[in-house]
Formats: structure tokens, C-alpha cells, sequence
């Protein structure tokens, strides 16, 4: 591996029109625990594949949340910038257990298949009023004017945020997680960017907690500001970092899975057939579009010892990349793993991740999934690309800006 590719790993210009794969690939067969030095900044380890993955995933007490789960913002601190907190140990992502699983305990019963089987009719609802809107246009931004649409207005229900204020969301989350994309960005600056963010989802969300503490409500964050921890209630700190991670993790990375699905559709043709031929085969093919999009590239824990994997040792304290892309293409685990397969079985993606913080919103992007690709092939079966896409400058979403697409034009009447 030369230097010049293991840094392309961290050049998040080469994320919007690079191709990270052959990379990825060339470590899988060549130096799977991979140490990236960086002139004035932190190392790191790359794992990149699926077993080793999964080895990290399982231990937390090994491999800890609590130093953070990417490398942040690469950018060079302001020293004028006031100290920032970044929740760590304060919203259940940056948490080890036990607190981890106590924190999640507050809100994972809202996110069972039982327990969410009774919103799949209103997200429906919301999808067919998506579509509706663009249906008669003949073309559209797949992931402004669609993808994007439907897990903003999901989640922002099941936290209790007002229909008026999803744009505003959808907004706010942009600048959280998109902030090293300048299409995204206030004064060309990614820190002040995702600080503003930030604050703005804590202001927001600081006068719903106020009022939920007086009128408590059916919504997560009622059961984030009543529920106790260890015998405790959450600080409003606490509270307001868990709102954040909810509104984040539920909008930016089902949005990819569903343009990033889409695309895929749309560029093998005889799939596509097959599925709007057979919806038995939408299990399997959703399983697959997670697998091929891996919406999270990356994820990070901490060493907390010195620890050997595939023979390499890690040291306490190293930070180590999981690369989720890149284990859900390891030829040792997914036969032919480039090619798009909407009937693989088995397929044990780690799109989820794994283990302890197995991502809390999978069931719910399961049903998000399902019921757009369902409306989508129904209503609009011939869609094409019309444009190219453009890529979210980020190595840790494989995010989607934009995606023109045109498809014969329907009535609004589904
Ligand atoms: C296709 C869509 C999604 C993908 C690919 C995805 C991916 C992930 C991954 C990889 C993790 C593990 C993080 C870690 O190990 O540190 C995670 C955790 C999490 N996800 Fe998702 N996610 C998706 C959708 C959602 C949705 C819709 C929600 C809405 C509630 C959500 C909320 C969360 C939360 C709260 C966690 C933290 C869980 C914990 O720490 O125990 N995600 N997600």
C-alpha cells in the first residue's frame, strides 16, 4: 500500500468522485489491520475485513464508544472557537456498557418490528404524499424531493416534532453531519458549521423537553426526559444529545440507502424487472441494497489495551476504523461482492454495525425501505437517471446530494 492511497482514505475530495473500493481491496488481500500514519495528526488503524470487523464490533470493553466514533472534523481547530462538548458519554453512541445499555433501555422498545408494525400504514401515507408531489412532474431530485422526505418526517413524528418544523430538521441535520460539504457549510467553515447545528437542535429540542416535563406525550422525547437511568433521570444535557443522535442517525443514512437503493435499481434493469415482478424477493433485496450502499462507511472505537488482531498489535489508546464498506465486500464472506444481487443469501452485512450498539433504527429503516421501493416501483416503474449524481464530500456517510431522475409522468390519484 502506498502512502499516497492509505491518505486517500482520510481526503474526503477524493470520497465525492473517487472510488474508494480498489483501496479497500488492495488492504483486504494485502495488510487487513492496517496502520496509517499522518504528518501532524493522529494515526490510525484500518480494519477493513468482515471477521475483524465483527472481532471489534464484539468486544466494547476492548473497543470503546467513549473516545468517539469517527475521526472529526478535519479541520484545524480555531483557537478563538469556545471549548466544545461533544457528548461524549452523554448520548448512548459514545457510551460503554453498562451505561450504554441502560441509556438505550429508555427508548428500544419503540423500535421493535411489533412495536412499529402500527406506523407502516401512516409512513404509507407520508410515501404516497411524497410521491404525489413530484408524480405529474415526469422528473425530479430523487434525494431532495424524495428519499430525504420520508425518514425526516418519520422520525421527526416519533419524537414529537411538529409537521411545520421537518424542513427545519432536515436543515439542521444537513448542517450536523454534512458539514465538511460546502454546499452545506456557513462561512466555508466545517467546525462552525456543525457547531451551529448543533446549537440549533438543542435550542430547538431544549423547549420541547420543557414542555414535555409538564405535559408528557406518547413521544421519544417524552420517554427520554421521564425514563431513568441507574435509578436517575437523564440530565437535559443528556437528553438533548440523545434527541440529536435520533434526529441525525434516523434522516441522513436511510436517505442514502434509499437513493443509493434506487440507483442500483435503476442501473440493472433485469433486477429491477424481477422485483416489480415479485415482491417476495424484497427482503432479500433490501438486505442487499444495504450491503451495496453501506450508508456508514466508517465507524471508530478506541483501544483501551494493547490488543493483537490478525497479528498486528494495536496499542492502547490507537483509534481504530472499522470500514463497513469494505467489509461488505470481502470475497471471503460475499461471493462476486461487486456485483448487485437482489436475491443473495446469505448476506451478513454490517451496514447495522454489530454487536452492543447494533444500530437502534434498523427495523425502522427496514420498513422506510420497503415501503418506498414498493410505492416507487409501482407508481413510477421506468424511472431513469437523468443527471449525474453528486456525492457528499464525507468519509463517513455514503451520502448522496443529488440524483435528477425523470420517469413517464402519473396521475396524482395513486
Ligand atoms: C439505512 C439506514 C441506517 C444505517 C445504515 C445505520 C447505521 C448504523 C450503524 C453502523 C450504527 C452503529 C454505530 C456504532 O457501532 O458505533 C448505528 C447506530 C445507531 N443508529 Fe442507525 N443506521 C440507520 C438508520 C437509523 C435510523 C432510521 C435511526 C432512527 C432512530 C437510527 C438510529 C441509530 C442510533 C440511535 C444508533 C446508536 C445505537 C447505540 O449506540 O446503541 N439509525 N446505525
Amino acid at each position: 500500500m502506498s502512502m499516497a492511497s492509505d491518505l486517500s482514505l482520510t481526503d474526503l475530495d477524493f470520497f465525492v468522485t473517487g472510488d474508494p473500493h480498489p483501496i479497500w481491496a488492495e488492504l483486504r488481500a494485502s495488510d487487513p489491520v492496517h496502520w496509517t500514519e499522518r504528518k501532524g495528526k493522529s494515526g490510525f488503524w484500518s480494519v477493513t475485513k468482515h471477521d475483524d470487523v465483527l472481532t471489534v464490533y464484539r468486544d466494547p470493553m476492548q473497543f470503546s464508544s467513549e473516545g468517539g466514533i469517527t475521526l472529526g472534523i478535519d479541520e484545524p481547530p480555531d483557537p478563538n472557537e469556545p471549548k466544545r462538548n461533544f457528548g461524549m458519554r452523554q448520548m448512548m453512541i459514545l457510551t460503554d456498557p453498562p451505561r450504554h445499555t441502560r441509556m438505550r433501555q429508555l427508548v428500544n422498545r419503540r423500535f421493535t418490528p411489533r412495536a412499529l408494525a402500527p406506523h407502516e400504514p401512516h409512513i404509507r401515507a407520508i410515501t404516497t404524499e411524497i410521491l404525489d408531489a413530484i408524480a405529474q412532474r415526469g422528473e425530479c431530485d430523487l434525494v431532495v424531493d424524495v428519499a430525504a422526505k420520508l425518514p425526516t418526517a418519520v422520525i421527526c413524528e416519533m419524537l414529537g416534532v411538529p409537521r411545520e418544523d421537518w424542513d427545519l430538521m432536515f436543515t439542521f441535520g444537513n448542517m450536523s453531519l454534512g458539514s465538511e460539504d460546502p454546499e452545506y457549510q456557513l462561512e466555508g467553515s466545517a467546525r462552525k458549521t456543525a457547531a451551529q447545528g448543533q446549537q440549533n437542535v438543542f435550542n430547538y429540542f431544549m423547549a420541547m423537553i420543557t414542555d414535555r416535563r409538564k405535559n408528557p406525550a406518547e413521544d421519544l422525547v417524552s420517554a427520554l426526559t421521564h425514563g431513568e437511568v441507574e435509578g436517575d433521570k437523564l440530565t437535559d444535557l443528556e437528553i438533548l444529545f440523545n434527541c440529536f443522535l435520533l434526529i441525525l442517525g434516523g434522516q441522513e443514512t436511510t436517505r442514502n440507502a434509499i437513493s443509493g437503493g434506487v440507483d442500483a435499481l435503476i442501473a440493472n434493469p433485469e433486477q429491477r424487472a424481477r422485483l416489480i415482478a415479485d415482491r417476495a424477493l424484497m427482503p432479500t433485496a433490501i438486505e442487499e441494497i444495504l450491503r451495496w450502499t453501506s450508508p456508514i462507511t466508517h465507524i471508530m472505537r478506541t483501544a483501551m489495551r494493547d490488543v493483537e488482531l490478525r497479528g498486528r498489535t494495536i496499542r492502547k489508546g490507537d483509534r481504530v476504523l472499522l470500514w463497513n464498506a469494505s467489509a461488505n465486500r470481502d470475497e471471503e464472506v460475499f461471493p462476486e461482492p461487486y456485483r448487485f444481487d437482489i436475491e443473495r443469501q446469505p448476506n451478513n452485512h454490517v451496514a447495522f454495525g454489530y454487536g452492543e450498539h447494533f444500530c437502534l433504527g434498523a427495523n425502522l429503516a427496514r420498513v422506510e425501505l420497503r415501503v418506498m421501493l414498493d410505492e416507487l416501483l409501482r407508481r413510477l416503474p421506468d424511472m431513469t437517471t437523468a443527471g449525474p449524481m453528486e456525492r457528499l464530500r464525507s468519509n463517513l456517510l455514503a451520502g448522496i446530494k443529488h440524483l435528477p431522475v425523470r420517469f413517464t409522468p402519473q396521475r396524482a390519484a395513486a
